[in-house]
């Protein structure tokens, strides 16, 4: 954490640097100049070379035109390009931005092309280069508009950028040790609860009203601390794309409908109702037609860990009124609705609640317990789908979760369906 707060500050700081020896560069080279300017002027052109040759964040500049202008010796070490060589190149060829698959990143994805077309600055802390060599390096990009003598931006942009495998490597060793420590804390944790349970049993223990209560809490306290360590282990797994998951064509309302089930009883408890419609359009809820079968490629198991999820915060954050559960969809998207009557989320909030560890810290959600990993983890599971994961709310007034996931015809299920069962494996698990 202090880490990245620390690369984040260095590069802001190299990018001031950047940029302001950029702007003088171009304000410079427009004047009619005196001698002593021009002294002054070599002196600077002398200092600002020194410093874009030893700085070791690599730095471009890029026209309007989308060429590259100019390539510090350090941008030439992270992508393998001569700095020689790059200048007077296309960008795209010379800086080429992929996704997990190795595909350019599209327009809309790239801090480059971004920062070019809108002439706002751009940040990607997660991208990856392909270095001349062909070597994919992951690195974080910051692209900002040169500004011309009167501070207007003239088209071009200056990128500073820098190779994070190092940043990468210490992360996966973290997430490593949290993983090791929460699945080994598993087990004594499972013998624990399974002596509590011996304890409160009439046919084991005989025990009085007093220890019971006490046993009771004991007990709850480890249920709770063992769904930490599930989420710990979960989310630092998600994180670094070791999330197990064995995906199959599955039908999303069977699911859904499954967990809303038994959802009812702990909303009950709260005097809450809780609802689940299935609709075959965009409306959601409405009227009801012959139930849609809604096929999705995802693992049963993890699919469900984020209806839960959802669906219990829903429950949690509601003290009175309804949540309601929709199924709906499109011939390409399946669309899942949770939407509450409960304590609704501040505006400032929304950004970061699919973040790890975030809990809005308010008056109406201090008293409720819990860690903050919930809504991370339905957010991971969601985009290894493909899918997307997002929230409406008004504070005060409730919220309505929206999952997205590509849908699968039912021709395409059932050639899944049949593929699978030819090739039966010892990794694959019943729903
Ligand atoms: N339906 C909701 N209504 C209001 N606030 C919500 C709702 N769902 C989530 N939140 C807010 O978002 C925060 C993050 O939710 P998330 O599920 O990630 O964590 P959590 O519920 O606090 O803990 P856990 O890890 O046990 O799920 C919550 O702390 C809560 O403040
Ligand atoms: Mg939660």
């Amino acid at each position: 954490m202090v880490n990245s707060y620390l690369v984040g500050a260095l590069g802001g700081l190299a990018l001031i640097v950047i940029l302001f020896l950029a702007f003088s560069y171009i304000s410079q080279r427009h004047k009619p100049l005196g001698e002593r300017q021009k002294k002054k002027l070599e002196q600077e052109d002398i200092e600002t070379d020194f410093i874009l040759d030893t700085i070791e964040d690599g730095v471009a500049m890029i026209t309007a035109d989308g060429i590259v202008h100019l390539f510090n010796p350090a941008a030439g070490r992270i992508s393998a390009w001569a700095p020689n060589e790059a200048v007077s190149l296309d960008y795209k060829a010379v800086l080429n931005l992929v996704d997990d698959k190795g595909q350019s990143l599209p327009d809309a994805n790239n801090a480059f092309a971004q920062a070019l077309a809108t002439g706002h600055s751009t940040r990607d802390n997660d991208a990856t280069l392909v270095t001349k060599d062909g070597r994919k390096i992951p690195v974080s990009v910051i692209v900002s508009p040169v500004a011309n003598t009167v501070g207007r931006p003239n088209g071009s942009v200056v990128a500073v950028f820098r190779d994070i495998a190092k940043e990468k490597e210490e992360a996966a060793q973290r997430s490593d040790f949290i993983s090791t420590a929460s699945h080994e804390m598993r087990t004594p944790l499972a013998a624990i609860e399974g002596y509590l349970a011996l304890a409160l049993n009439p046919k084991t223990a005989q025990i009085d009203n007093n220890a019971r209560n006490l046993l009771e809490k004991a007990s709850n306290s480890t249920k709770h601390l063992g769904e930490l360590f599930r989420d710990l282990l979960t989310s630092s797994k998600a994180e670094d794309g070791r999330l197990i998951s064995y995906p199959s064509a599955i039908e999303i309302g069977e699911i859904l409908q499954q967990v809303a089930e038994a959802a009812k009883f702990p909303a009950k408890n709260k005097g809450l109702e809780l609802s689940y419609s299935v609709s075959a359009d965009g409306a959601g809820g409405g009227s009801k037609v012959v139930r849609p079968l809604y096929y999705a490629y995802v693992d049963p198991n993890r699919i469900r860990e984020v209806f839960q999820n959802i669906i219990d915060n829903a429950i949690k954050y509601t003290n009175e009124g309804q949540v309601m559960v929709r199924l709906t969809g499109d011939d390409s998207i399946i669309q899942i609705q949770v939407q509450d009557s409960g304590a609704g989320i501040p505006a400032e909030d929304i950004p970061h609640l699919f973040q790890k560890f975030y809990r809005v810290d308010n008056s109406s959600t201090r008293t409720v317990g819990g860690t903050g990993l919930g809504l991370f983890i339905c957010r991971k599971i969601t985009e290894l789908y493909n899918g997307r994961i997002w929230v409406e709310s008004q504070f005060g007034k409730g919220s309505t979760f929206f999952i997205n996931l590509p849908r699968l015809n039912a021709q395409q299920a059932l050639e899944i369906q049949s593929k699978q069962a030819a090739t039966i494996s010892p990794m694959d698990k019943p729903l």
